[in-house]
């Protein structure tokens, strides 16, 4: 067999699944249920989505619910006139972009590792050039079996098939081990992968995000407005292109995205430890970080009461280091690894940014102009410059991910 068929649907990097023909084949075992979900998310990025089930799969759950979910038919037999007319189960193979077998039982791992197409669900496989994401899920003893491993090994080594999981907790079997469905966002994240090209893959990037907190005593701290979404959209976008990701990330409400290494740090001194294990031998850092430049020269022990502070309070403040300087000055003239910071900025956002380059040795600086309504801090969207050497190299104004994508493009180009 040749390599997998590149897709045919046009790939946008900030919405891989848009407008994709996924396949979601069920397997018989309890966790179908949570394929529902799983449809559900699929045709929310924009897939369209196709559902097969296995035999023992639709005693779980009703053909009925995934027909009303992803508003196609269901197939669940390769000879019922009625199915195959509305598609054939050649032409839903041919046609699907990406196939995700969940939950891939141990029996339907088996039969699919034997080369059997004697279902709806195997003979999709067997039949499509597709990528092929398999997303286990079985009682822990099953899963573990020596059986089930080569099983396993088998179809892994095929270069059209990668696995999702199985999650480790406890499982409807009531044993506890691994076994479990991967949740289904992170099966979508690692579909969204699958239609995402690979040029990060082998590098390993560190990205700062998210604001620092300076304590002022036990309860109070000196913070900013920054809600780290840029830097969790450069995480998830460089995660996807297959990138080594550490997230050194300060405190946010926000949730970061799987598959990435989160390092979580209060203060800039607790960031500045954090990037010193991270950024040797890194390929690209990016500071997204919104350092607090200031912090109280001294963090009161006991809550500063009012009563005793005589209705006037002065604090006294030191610098904080400059992250972002300091790794630009330590950097030797091969200048790796590569350096990308950020200039907030309220007005001359090119000069501004082209001077913090000069000024910190980065390779790009992003500027944005944080007073414009609607983009920068807290933001959703966001309206970029990013600056290099030779002046403005490129500008990107939309979704905090797309601009993500347009930032890690420039970090691709220059990584080489
Ligand atoms: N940065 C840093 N350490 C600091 C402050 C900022 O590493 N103590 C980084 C940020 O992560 C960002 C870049 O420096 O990538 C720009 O930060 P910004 O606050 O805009 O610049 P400043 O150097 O503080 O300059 P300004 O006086 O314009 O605020």
């Amino acid at each position: 067999m040749d390599g997998p068929r590149l897709s045919a649907a046009p790939l946008d990097p900030a919405a891989p699944l848009r407008g994709a023909t996924v396949v979601v084949g069920v397997g018989g075992g309890i966790a179908a249920y949570k394929a529902c979900e799983l449809v559900r998310l699929l045709d929310k990025a924009g897939a369209k989505v196709w559902v097969t089930m296995t035999r023992r799969a639709t005693k779980f759950v009703s053909p009925l619910t995934f027909q009303a979910l992803s508003g196609r038919p269901v197939f669940t037999d390769l000879f019922s006139l009625t199915e195959e007319a509305s598609i054939g189960h050649i032409q839903l193979a041919d046609r699907a972009d990406l196939v995700i077998l969940a939950p891939a039982s141990a029996n339907l791992i088996a039969r699919l590792a034997a080369g059997m197409a004697d279902d709806a669900v195997t003979s999709v496989v067997l039949a499509t050039k597709a990528p092929v994401l398999l997303a286990p899920s079985m009682n822990v003893n099953m899963w573990s079996h020596p059986l089930t491993q080569r099983n396993v090994q088998t179809l892994a080594a095929l270069p059209h098939i990668s696995i999702v999981g199985p999650g480790d907790g406890f499982l409807a079997c009531r044993w506890v081990g691994p076994g479990r469905l991967a949740d289904p966002a992170d099966i979508v994240e690692a579909a969204a992968s699958l239609r995402t090209p690979q040029d990060l893959r082998g590098r390993r990037l560190v990205v700062s995000a998210g604001p620092t907190q300076e304590a002022l005593d036990p309860a109070r701290y000196l913070g900013n407005r920054s809600s780290g979404k840029m830097g969790l959209a450069l995480a998830l976008a460089a995660r996807r292109r297959g990138a080594q990701v550490s997230l050194v990330l300060g405190p946010t409400a926000q949730v970061p995205p799987p598959g990435v290494e989160v390092v979580n740090v209060t203060t800039a001194l607790q960031m500045q430890a954090a990037l010193a294990e991270r950024v040797p031998g890194a390929d690209a850092v990016i500071m997204a970080a919104a350092v607090a430049d200031f912090r109280p020269r001294q963090v009161a022990p006991q809550k500063l009461k009012r009563s005793r502070l005589g209705g006037e309070l002065t604090l006294e403040l030191v610098s904080n280091p400059d992250l972002l300087a300091e790794l630009g000055h330590a950097r030797g003239d091969e200048r790796r690894p590569l350096l990308v910071g950020f200039a907030a900025e309220t007005e001359d956002v090119v000069r501004n940014a082209q001077e913090k380059l000069a000024k910190k040795r980065c390779d790009l600086v992003v500027g944005n102009d944080v007073s414009a309504p609607g983009i920068g801090f807290g933001a959703d969207d966001n309206a970029v410059v990013i600056v290099g050497d030779g002046g403005v190299v490129a500008t990107i104004a939309g979704s905090k991910l797309v601009v993500a994508h347009g930032i890690l493009d420039q970090v691709v180009a220059r990584l080489g």
